[in-house]
């Protein structure tokens, strides 16, 4: 269905990583599902010089390694007409207001969004001259700025972003992404859990023995040493993305489906997070990083040996984290959360244990003991929803298996779409339900943050774990009991979408 919104998107960092790999494929794809109003026009902002053209053509180069099923080339043709070049020193204020003029003179739309696909440490400076330039004023036209996590280093730093960005935005204008909220699986999570019953009777610490959130991913850190090696997983992926997840796991049903709605449970859910204490940090946390290894039968590097990584540095790769939820739901469930670099393939499950029947009642037959039931969420690369159960094996005996009931929602050929397109969308919209307000970030830099301080202050040594393995094997001791291990594994689904 085509969006009827007029927007100039204003991509500030637009020849960086993100806005290639990302950004632009989205929108060709927003674009080839005719979801944009044709009076949507896209500027790129970047230092180097480059005429419209070559611009064109590095966004048909990105666009052609990602587009689903090839690139389309009249579909291309016509997104191309809404992409413009503009070449501007972002700390030179005066190139502001003639940004602002450059999109009057073409006749663009006054509704603006400006995406800041860059390092944090510009977001003050950037929106402080769209603000004091008058980029920001809403008089003819709404003004959005989407901001790209991390959003601060620890609660200090997010706290003095936000102070600098409450001289110039107000809560409503500004959209901080955590992309994993656009991910289809995971607004599924809420489907599932609110739109059926079944679940909710046993949703809670009476069935509930453990829930496991993996997030796996069989890559390096690639180019990106120079934020990857201040940052670490715990910033990179737990901190946001893991939280997130468990957030909405765990969360009570909202009052609605509204933005605010949702957005105050999963913070009362975050604020109820039991704060790890210094003396339980080494009992409810573990890092480790990256040795030499193989991964799809290819020697892979050392994360010391990775470009622009420090030769003595003791960034995790991989971080594991162990948290009790302090409420009547869940009092007394362990939740552990892992991430790791150059695992053995890119998944992400979470994986929702049920506590045993409470008798064995089949222990004088051949069952000698009986499997707990699962439920796993497949967010990628394959979505699917899965109920793990046992079932009694055909034959004269009483023996079991357990048996998978198959919950994917796709037909085979299915395509799902990038989290980047629904939240691109969502943007123009108006929509901030999958954006993060900033008492969820600060909530969740408020679990963090005592994990990292502690290890910034234990810098000489990290364990580590060779590359194509599925981690460190002393995070095993976060668990609460010897019958509790990391899940890894997932039935393959008949159907299941194809990931992109
Ligand atoms: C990003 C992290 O936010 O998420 C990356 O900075 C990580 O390090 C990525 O690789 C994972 O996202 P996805 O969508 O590929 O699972």
């Amino acid at each position: 269905m085509a969006q009827h919104t007029p927007c100039t998107y204003v991509i500030f960092g637009a020849t960086g990583n993100l806005s290639l790999t990302k950004l632009m494929p989205a929108f060709y794809h927003l674009e080839s599902e005719m979801r944009l109003a044709d009076e949507v026009n896209i500027v790129a902002i970047g230092r180097r010089d480059m005429t419209n053209t070559d611009w064109k053509k590095m966004v048909l180069e990105s666009i052609e390694q990602a587009a689903r099923g090839g690139i389309n080339k009249s579909t291309f043709k016509k997104f191309s007409k809404r992409l413009t070049y503009f070449k501007m020193d972002i700390n030179d204020k005066k190139k502001y207001p003639e940004l602002q003029q450059f999109i009057c003179d073409k006749g663009w739309s006054c509704n603006m969004a400006f995406y800041l696909s860059m390092s944090p440490s510009d977001f003050g400076p950037v929106v402080r001259h769209l603000g004091e330039e008058g980029l920001l004023d809403q008089a003819n036209g709404w003004k959005r700025v989407v901001l790209e996590k991390p959003f601060g280093y620890d609660y200090e730093s997010a706290k003095a972003l936000q102070y600098q960005l409450n001289h110039y935005l107000t809560e409503e204008q500004t959209y901080r992404i955590d992309h994993y909220l656009g991910k289809g699986m995971v607004q599924n999570i809420m489907v599932f859990r609110f739109a059926n019953l079944l679940m909710e009777p046993l949703w809670n610490r009476n069935y509930i023995d453990h829930i496991q959130i993996t997030h796996a991913e069989d890559k390096p850190i690639g180019s990106r040493a120079g934020y990857y090696d201040n940052s670490g997983a715990m910033r990179d992926m737990i901190q946001s993305h893991l939280l997130q997840l468990l957030a909405l796991v765990a969360m009570e049903p909202p009052a609605s489906m509204e933005a605010e709605a949702l957005r105050d449970e999963k913070v009362k859910l975050l604020n109820s997070i039991r704060p790890i204490t210094k003396k339980h940090v080494n009992g409810q946390s573990y890092r480790a990083q990256y040795g030499e290894g193989m991964i799809n039968d290819k020697a892979v590097k050392s994360y010391l040996q990775e470009e622009g990584v420090d030769a003595d540095s003791v960034t995790e790769t991989y971080a594991a984290l162990k948290l009790y939820i302090d409420n009547w739901r869940w009092e007394g469930v362990p939740f552990y959360l892992q991430t790791g670099k150059n695992m053995p393939k890119n998944q992400t499950l979470i994986s929702i244990c049920f506590k045993h029947p409470p008798q064995q009642f089949f222990k004088a037959t051949q069952v000698k003991k009986m499997e707990p039931n699962w439920i796993v969420f497949s967010i990628q690369p394959n979505e699917a929803i899965k109920l793990e159960m046992t079932a009694k094996q055909p034959g004269l005996e009483i023996d079991t298996r357990q048996i998978s009931l198959d919950a994917s929602l796709c037909e085979p050929g299915d395509h799902t779409n990038d989290a980047y397109e629904e939240l691109l969308l969502d943007v123009i919209k108006g929509d901030r339900s999958l954006f993060l307000r900033y008492d969820e970030v600060k909530a969740a830099w408020n679990v963090v943050d005592p994990v990292i301080k502690t290890w910034a202050t234990n810098s000489g040594y990290i364990d580590t774990y060779a590359s194509g393995t599925w981690g460190p094997k002393d995070s095993n001791k976060l668990f609460d009991h010897p019958e509790q291990s990391w899940r890894h594994h997932v039935e393959p689904s008949k159907n299941g979408c194809t990931p992109q």
